[in-house]
């Protein structure tokens, strides 16, 4: 433990448990430990490397990086490709049309496969029925759909003739929706009737309609029938998709696309301020998505891949469409909630379709922890060999979890770093390569530059914690906010000139294995002390009785902030007085005294997000009773007064 007081958050958990890659594993991986040496000693041709041999280019690059205007990166800027050959086209030259690009599995149990040959077929018609709509190089298309095999067949549709997608979470609101279309002057949307949500139909077409009202630049929206049910047509502006996909050539030429051109937007969900719009272009990330999903997965001609992210967010963009894509790669999409009709809807999925890899949220895999051990237990996973995590810190009970219902103790697990912005993996295990250690993402990918920074910019030396930056561009990295260029500079570039600024806390152990620590937002003050919330709530979920916690620092006289513990316990267990005192005691003996909670609330479950991150702001807010503001944003909103009930009345010392 760290007691020097300097460290900009200090460090205060310790891990031992270590796992090396097994034998076999190593033997046969994509990726042998040498990879980061030889990435060293040129990174910029090392990522030159892979554009020339993993992405196909109609004009082959001549440069790689161009910092000349940094912040305003390029990369491979005379190359020219098109996205939408690299992920089928070539494959059909090279024979590979018959291979299953999805395993689609709808929430009411209906099924789909789509071959190479199939996609290619469907986002062919839909790129000159794109095109019929007056679509051009350039125009935004916002995709406002769930997990339907029409949203990949869309995005390659918009990629293949050279459109910019913007793809909106199909539980967003028409106001979410509204706000991004405005912001990117989209001109058609892309939606479908109705979707299907824990066994409901929601009137997805009529949030649309409520949206277009508000947006004079919507010329078009094409509707795909998902759900039969009634929808309101405008005659001239709407079109079934499938109409238009009777009448369209299967025949489209891919447009030739420079490798700086934009790919998409996909807009973060800023909790507060208004959404940015990162931007992501062409060569560049396809490169490093390709690179990334073939050496972090590890993938095999022969495996079948299950990232279970949302299409909604950059983790389906990078790791469901364009990664998995280029690379030849058998994926599964999955429409709907995890427990429909029960909680093993998942695991019923990896055996049908024997899955050999699985990635998914530590938010989800708390949700099993606190569902229970029998669900996966009910069906066969032998299938699977590596398992991955992304889109928070995993707690290192969780990661352990995993590691043993889940994997059966025979699956590397990849904690995966990254953000919306940088486009692909950036802090991850190469799987035959890293030993891992439960609740650090390990290492930078090879070729990315990462540091640990003390508030003057300083280096933190291994064994203390600081801010997370990247030192080196990034073929992947976003190029700018939509719109906003100074934004995109202050946002990233200038709280330390010349590096990027992740905006998560993070420490090194002695070995230099990097361990996120959350948002630096989170970060409370105790006693003087900087502590971050992620360790504290690793602390309280390595109890067996607790499956998922979150601590937020509440205003206090003595220490000037006190640490607020919100706890959802596992299946069958209550809370009580005892239950409290024993957990506060657990966190002091297990990390310090000082990172004992003052107040501990247990809660059925947390606010979060709408792709599952927990919203500490409004746990915040519940703690110093301030009025909550906005809630809608949440995935589950009547949690958090169900919550300030319980706060208000639970006052601990
Ligand atoms: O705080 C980090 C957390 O998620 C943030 C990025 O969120 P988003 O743009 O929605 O992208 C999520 C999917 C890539 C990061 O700033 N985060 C993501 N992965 C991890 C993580 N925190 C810790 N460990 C991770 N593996």
């Amino acid at each position: 433990m760290s007691t020097s007081g300097r460290d900009a958050i200090e460090n205060l958990s310790r891990e031992d448990r270590v796992f090396p890659p097994s034998a076999a594993f190593a033997a046969a991986a994509a990726a042998g430990p040498g990879i980061y040496a030889e990435a060293e000693k040129d990174w910029v041709g090392f990522w030159a490397k892979q554009a020339r041999e993993r992405v196909t280019w109609f004009t082959p690059p001549t440069v790689a990086l161009d910092d000349s205007k940094a912040p305003f990166f390029t990369w491979f800027a005379d190359g020219e490709l098109n996205v939408s050959y690299n992920c089928l086209d070539r494959h059909l030259e090279n024979g590979g049309g018959g291979k299953v690009a999805y395993h689609w599995e709808g929430e009411p149990g209906d099924m789909r496969t789509i071959t190479y040959a199939d996609l290619h077929a469907e986002v062919c018609k839909f790129a000159n029925a794109l095109s019929d709509l007056g679509v051009r190089k350039g125009d935004r298309v916002a995709l406002y759909m769930g997990m339907i095999p029409e949203l990949p067949v869309a995005m390659l549709a918009c990629a293949r003739i050279g459109a910019v997608h913007t793809v909106v979470f199909g539980g967003f609101s028409a106001d979410a929706l509204a706000d991004r279309i405005q912001d990117s002057s989209v001109k058609v949307i892309v939606t479908q009737d109705g979707s299907w949500r824990r066994g409901n139909v929601v009137p997805q077409k009529a949030s649309a309609d409520a949206a277009a009202g508000k947006c004079p630049t919507i010329e078009h929206i094409v509707v795909v029938r998902r759900c039969a049910n009634e929808v309101a047509m405008e005659p001239g502006r709407d079109h079934w998709y499938h109409d238009l996909m009777t009448g369209a050539s299967p025949v489209r030429e891919p447009a030739r696309m420079n490798a700086e051109d934009p790919l998409y937007i996909l807009y973060t969900s800023g909790t507060t301020a208004k959404p940015k719009g990162i931007v992501h272009t062409q060569g560049g990330y396809l490169t490093q998505v390709a690179t990334s999903h073939a050496l972090v997965f590890d993938i095999k001609p022969t495996d079948v891949y299950w990232c279970a992210a949302d299409i909604g967010w950059v983790t389906g963009h990078s790791y469901i469409v364009y990664g998995p894509l280029a690379n030849h790669t058998t994926g599964i999409i999955y429409e709907g909630a995890p427990d429909m009709p029960d909680k093993d809807r998942l695991w019923s999925i990896i055996e049908r379709y024997k899955a050999t890899i699985f990635y998914t949220a530590p938010t989800a895999i708390r949700a099993f922890m606190k569902w229970g051990d029998e669900f996966p237990a009910k069906h066969d996973l032998s299938s699977l060999r590596l398992l991955g995590t992304v889109g928070e810190p995993i707690n290192p009970e969780a990661w352990m979890w995993y590691h043993r219902n889940i994997g059966h103790e025979r699956c590397p697990i990849v904690d995966t770093w990254w953000q919306t912005e940088t486009g692909s993996i950036m802090i991850t295990p190469l799987p035959g390569a890293v030993t891992t250690k439960p609740g650090s993402a390990t290492f930078p990918f090879p070729g990315i530059g990462a540091d640990v920074f003390d508030e003057e910019g300083k280096s933190v030396p291994f064994g203390g914690g600081g801010y997370l930056v990247l030192t080196r561009p990034w073929p992947a990295m976003l190029r700018t906010i939509y719109g906003d260029p100074d934004r995109y500079v202050s946002t990233y570039w200038k709280r330390y000139p010349g590096v990027y600024f992740a905006g998560d806390g993070c420490k090194r152990d002695d070995e230099g294995y990097f361990w996120l620590l959350g948002r630096v937002d989170d970060v409370m003050n105790v006693s003087g002390h900087r502590l971050s919330t992620t360790e504290i709530e690793s602390a309280l979920v390595a109890h067996p009785a607790v499956a998922e916690a979150a601590v937020v620092g509440r205003s206090d006289e003595l220490t000037g902030e006190a640490i607020a513990a919100f706890v959802t316990l596992r299946a069958g267990i209550k809370g009580d007085a005892d239950l409290i005192k024993e957990l506060r005691n657990f966190v002091s003996e297990k990390i310090s005294p000082i990172a004992r909670p003052k107040s501990i609330v247990f809660t059925d479950d947390l606010p979060k997000t709408r792709s599952g991150k927990i919203m500490r702001r409004l746990l915040r807010d519940i703690s110093e009773q301030r009025q909550l503001g906005d809630v809608t944003t949440l995935a589950n909103s009547d949690v958090v007064h169900a919550i300030a009930d319980m706060a208000s009345a639970a006052k601990q010392d």
